[in-house]
């Protein structure tokens, strides 16, 4: 299967678990790390709202956790009217593990409907290398 179909049936898997009881807006994202490994989660909300954490996010502390550090691509997935975009902060989560290139998928749950780059949706980002770490 291309990898694209397998982040995409990795997405779909995961929203089906998403907890969405107060936007009732459920999504799953599907990251492909360096190793070949995907890692997948959905939106998890809490009745405190800002407590809720995107798929995505999900997605990325699973592969941080595995010991990975870096995103080969990404799919988005949800079923509403428009088509889902990592939001802001999922952006910047990403941008910390992948470079400008980084494929972003965008997909219904029937197909996936868009490719991006990570500098098509965020063409700057607070890079890590700018902080005097080291
Ligand atoms: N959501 C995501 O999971 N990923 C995004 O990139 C955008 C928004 C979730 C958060 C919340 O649970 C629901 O969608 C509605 O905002």
């Amino acid at each position: 299967m291309e990898i694209k179909q397998i982040l995409f049936e990795s997405a779909k898997k995961a929203r089906l678990n998403a907890y969405a009881p107060y936007s009732e807006y459920f999504v799953g994202a599907a990251v492909l790390a360096e190793s070949g490994n995907v890692y997948a989660s959905c939106n998890v909300e809490n009745v405190s709202f800002p407590c809720g954490v995107c798929a995505e996010a999900g997605a990325i502390s699973a592969m941080a956790a595995a010991g990975e550090r870096k995103i080969k691509a990404v799919l988005v997935v949800s079923d509403g009217k428009e088509l889902v975009y990592p939001c802001g902060a999922c952006l910047q989560r990403i941008a910390e593990f992948a470079d400008d290139n980084t494929l972003i998928y965008l997909a219904d749950t029937s197909e996936i409907r868009k490719t991006c780059r990570l500098q098509d949706l965020l063409p700057y980002n607070f890079k890590a290398t700018e902080l005097a770490h080291d």
